[in-house]
């Protein structure tokens, strides 16, 4: 059944997405895209009042995907708040919002999958085994669906942006992936659906995260070039919080996310801790202009 929620319409159908998208595409209207799983915050809401103010048309997906999660994860417990997310959606002025059910996505399940194995096997990928398939074939599925002419991803997950750019580009795919700013809470948690699962004590203590990433930052500042220095400044810094259990804190290339030994100009520092049974991810660009000049980066994407 598909829905007119003030101007925005909700629709759970496939075929009722190409209707609308076919429309304003016939009208010459540009298509922004931000596809979500939902339990939106204000790191998703920055993402829609951007596609609202490139693009001509914003339409946000729900999708809670199965494919993406592994057999022990939270699939089952991951946030679900359908009408919260409709009314703030709304509220941006959101166009469209698709909520497919499994069986409209995946009405034979999905014997055809996507693969971006250099960038998808390490970090997070080689603990999640199999998890960027998910994302990324189903990114593809969504594409396909909304026809965007831009998508819109938080820098948060800097991994997953930089395999579903690439895929796009591989595949020929016509529309431009666009990675946003991550948006944090005052004491600098990134915003993620998943910090909702932090007891008050793992909250308090979650900050640390994007603590431990300023001060790597400061240190390559102060001039420190070499990876592994850096790494072990934001490493010492956790090490100080018995609950945090650091996953990985990796300096790498930012396009191809390689490991590096020194910082030439620009670099990726990635992080994933975790903290009960929560996992936490965050980042921060390292980047120093030709002058050899220091630029400052506050968390904000570069690319
Ligand atoms: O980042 C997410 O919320 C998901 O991985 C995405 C991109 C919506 C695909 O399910």
């Amino acid at each position: 059944m598909n829905e007119i929620n003030g101007n925005m319409r909700t629709i759970q159908q496939i075929s009722a997405v190409r209707a609308f998208v076919h429309a304003a595409r016939s009208e010459n209207k540009t298509i922004g895209f931000v596809p979500t799983m939902g339990a939106l915050h204000e790191g998703h809401l920055s993402l829609l009042r951007r596609a609202k103010s490139e693009c001509d048309v914003a339409i946000l997906s729900v999708f809670v995907n199965p494919t993406q999660f592994l057999p022990n994860e939270d699939f089952e417990q991951y946030p679900r708040d359908l009408s919260h997310d409709s009314r703030l959606a709304q509220e941006i002025g959101t166009d469209a919002l698709f909520s497919p059910s499994v069986e409209e996505m995946y009405p034979n399940g999905c014997l055809t999958t996507i693969d971006v194995p250099d960038l998808s096997n390490r970090l997070e990928g080689a603990l999640r085994p199999g998890h960027f398939r998910g994302v990324a074939t189903v990114c593809a599925k969504l594409f396909h669906i909304v026809q965007p002419h831009r998508a819109y991803f938080g820098q948060k997950d800097y991994q997953q942006y930089k395999i579903i750019d690439r895929m796009v580009h591989d595949l020929n795919l016509t529309l431009t992936v666009v990675s946003s700013p991550i948006i944090r809470d005052s004491d600098g948690l990134a915003l993620s659906s998943r910090n909702v699962y932090l007891s008050q004590e793992d909250r308090r203590v979650a900050s640390s995260l994007y603590k431990s990433l300023k001060s790597a930052e400061a240190l390559f500042h102060e001039g420190e070039n070499d990876a592994e220095k850096l790494e072990e400044c934001a490493r010492s810094l956790l090490r100080k919080e018995s609950l945090i259990q650091v996953q990985y804190m990796e300096l790498v290339d930012t396009e191809t996310l390689d490991p590096i030994k020194t910082v030439e100009s620009k670099a990726v520092l990635l992080a994933a801790i975790k903290l009960g049974s929560t996992r936490l991810i965050d980042n921060i660009i390292l980047s120093r202009n030709v002058e050899g000049n220091h630029s400052k980066s506050n968390g904000a994407n570069h690319n």
